[in-house]
């Protein structure tokens, strides 16, 4: 009997997990620029995938057709099992897929409260807006995912880099996400505020959701992710479980050594 776990190089350890994105034989053009050319990508339930690659090998391309920004000229995706479009992000997030792109856009004069819930404010007698409620909740999911602020009525100008990306990623939680995508979520900031939005990332898993990090930091990704999907030039050059991978391993991949 084959034991999958006893097998070093498997990227299967998620044996028996269910998938929570399929994508296959995604592909993307642009004019005589191939960004994906034919990429089969999985994540499976309670799983950080790392996605890494050289400059240009289609990780942005591949997570913008995730997310719905981009539309890919080939390939199938299933969600949860089911055949979907995403012809825009609104559909994407109706599916439970969030975005944290690199830019973060958070409203530097808003409170952390304020941030979390823009655009789908609370109101009591549908015309107050309720504070007390949204800081309540605003609370509860800090405390939650064990992100390291004040309170949620702290304004956001006055947090730090690591701790505005955590209100980021809390903010694409809260509200019935199953899959976050994280785009260079640590890059720009110092060893200990990448230490703790890697913890929350961490802890995503806890909290049943799964996850997709994008990273040029091999030791974030190393890591945090339970598997490693490496691409180059628009293809998987490999993929790698976490506890096969290293450094060297990977970069060996990203270069086609
Ligand atoms: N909107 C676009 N128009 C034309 N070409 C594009 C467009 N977006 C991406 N490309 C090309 O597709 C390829 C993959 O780009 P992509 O942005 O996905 O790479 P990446 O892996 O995210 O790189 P990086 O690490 O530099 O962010 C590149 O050759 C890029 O020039
Ligand atoms: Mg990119």
């Amino acid at each position: 009997m084959t034991d999958l776990a006893q097998m070093p190089d498997s990227p299967q350890v998620q044996t028996g997990a269910r998938p929570v994105i399929e994508a296959t034989g995604i592909v993307k053009r642009y004019g005589a620029v191939t960004a994906l050319a034919g990429v089969d990508f999985t994540l499976y339930e309670h799983e950080v995938v790392g996605l890494v690659g050289d400059n240009g090998a289609g990780k942005s391309t591949l997570i913008k057709v995730l997310s719905g920004a981009v539309q890919p000229d080939e390939g199938e995706i299933r969600i949860n099992g089911e055949l979907v479009q995403l012809p825009n992000p609104k559909i994407a997030h109706s599916l439970g897929i969030e975005t944290v792109y690199q830019d973060l856009a958070l409203f530097e004069d808003l409170s952390i409260a304020g941030n979390i819930f823009l655009g789908r404010e609370r109101k009591r007698f549908g015309i107050f807006l309720d504070h007390a409620g949204m800081t309540d909740f605003s609370q509860d999911v800090i405390r939650r995912l064990k992100v390291d602020v004040p309170n949620p009525k702290t304004i956001v100008r006055n947090l730090s880099g690591g701790q505005r990306q955590a209100v980021a990623v809390a903010r694409s939680v809260a509200f019935g996400t199953q899959i976050v995508i994280l785009d260079e979520p640590t890059s720009a900031l110092s060893k200990a505020a990448a230490d703790q939005v890697l913890a929350v990332i961490r802890d995503l898993k806890d909290h049943g959701l799964s996850a997709i990090v994008i990273s040029h930091n091999l030791e974030h990704v190393l890591d945090t992710a339970d598997r490693i999907v490496v691409l180059r030039r628009g293809q998987v050059a490999g993929v790698l479980d976490r506890n096969a991978a290293t450094s060297h391993k990977v970069v060996e991949l990203m270069v086609g050594a």
